[in-house]
């Protein structure tokens, strides 16, 4: 059995974009299986926006990563030893670990996955493991589309806004994606099935927004924050609903950012905005499985997956998330394995 481990481990809080230094890349003894422990292979590591939430201590939904401790991130492991009763070698878990290759665990926070027939693991962790539940409970609880509705997705060419926009076309809205750059505009149409595309990387967002949605917008799933969420939230309609479920545009901000500017018309416009956290929604994990499920063997969803190799470069895969760089769910294949499963 494998004794050692390579881990990353948070050293300083940084300030700004994540820099060399800011974390540790360390190879360590793997500690000896308690009675109940089982470990894991890990196969993909998730890298997600809110990795960068959690290297800073600013108040959010769970507690910051502590100094000094191992990179917390979401990963997909295969068991390749067991002290754990019901564990057994070669099952596979998904779960909230560190950003390692091996990691031992009580099974807190995993849980054994059961993905749809003949799906990848690429894909399935991709979709299943965070980003698919996130558009699905987002869109379907907190926004509730109805047929007709005007739909905008921002950061829509990413790992939830792509799946949030399928969605939305399913239940018979009119959607419309906002993304950095004419590929990925294009990719929301001709390979996503948006209506609209808006690159607000080169064009207005407002004037392109008044272009498409004449009549104003009913629901913006919010994912950057920042101008882009003011340019949408100026055109809500009466009663419109805004999930609010990320605000990428200002995790690498020392200090929360002032805003919206637009405030008042939460009030004149009668909003309803509602910030969700994915966990929320665990109870309803087994509908969710079924029906997204179902969409994605049907082929009515697709999904985009950004597989980098190498765990030794995960902060450098990292950055891709806050430059753009990233076409679709970023994971890290860290067992060459992976890519067979
Ligand atoms: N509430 C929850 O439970 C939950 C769960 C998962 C994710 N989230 C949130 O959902 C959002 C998307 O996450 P994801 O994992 O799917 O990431 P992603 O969309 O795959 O990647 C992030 C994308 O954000 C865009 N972006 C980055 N900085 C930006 C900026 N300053 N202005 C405009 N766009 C910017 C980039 O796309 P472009 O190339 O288009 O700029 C980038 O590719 C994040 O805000 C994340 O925090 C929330």
């Amino acid at each position: 059995m494998v004794s050692e481990r390579h881990l990353w481990r948070l050293r300083k809080r940084p300030q700004g974009d994540v820099r060399d230094g800011d974390l540790e890349f360390l190879k360590e003894p793997i500690p000896a299986l308690q009675d109940g422990e089982f470990l894991l292979e890990v196969l993909y590591l998730s890298l997600d926006p809110t990795n960068r939430l959690w290297m800073s201590d600013r108040r959010q939904y769970m507690p910051p990563v502590d100094l000094d401790a191992p990179m917390r991130g979401g990963v997909a492991g295969r068991v390749v030893a067991s002290k754990k009763q019901g564990v057994s070698e070669g099952e596979i878990f998904f779960g909230l670990g560190e950003w390692a290759d091996h990691i031992v665990t009580d099974g807190t926070n995993y849980v054994k996955a059961e993905l749809p027939k003949g799906l990848p693991l690429s894909e399935g962790y991709g979709v299943f493991g965070l980003v698919g539940p996130t558009a699905y409970f987002g869109l379907l609880h907190v926004g509730k589309p109805t047929q007709g509705d005007v739909l905008v997705v921002s950061a829509a060419s990413g790992g939830v806004g792509q799946i949030v926009g399928q969605i939305g076309k399913i239940k018979g809205a009119y959607v419309i994606g906002i993304a950095g750059g004419p590929e990925k505009c294009r990719a929301l149409t001709d390979e996503f099935g948006f209506d609209a595309a808006i690159d607000y990387k080169n064009e207005d967002v407002g004037a392109r927004l008044d272009a498409f949605a004449p009549g104003g917008i009913d629901i913006n799933f919010e994912q950057v924050g920042g101008e882009i969420m003011d340019a949408v939230m100026a055109r809500m309609k009466m009663f419109g609903r805004m999930p609010l479920c990320g605000m990428i545009s200002g995790y690498n901000e020392g200090e929360t950012a002032p805003g919206p500017r637009n405030w008042p018309l939460i009030l004149m416009q009668r909003l309803t905005v509602q910030g969700f956290i994915i966990f929320d929604f665990i109870e309803h994990y087994p509908a969710m499985m079924r029906e997204l499920g179902g969409w994605i063997a049907e082929g009515r969803i697709k999904s985009r997956q950004d597989v980098r190799v190498g765990l030794d470069r995960a902060v450098e895969h990292l950055g891709l998330l806050f430059t753009g760089g990233n076409k679709g769910k970023l994971l890290v294949e860290v067992s060459p394995d992976a890519a067979r499963l």
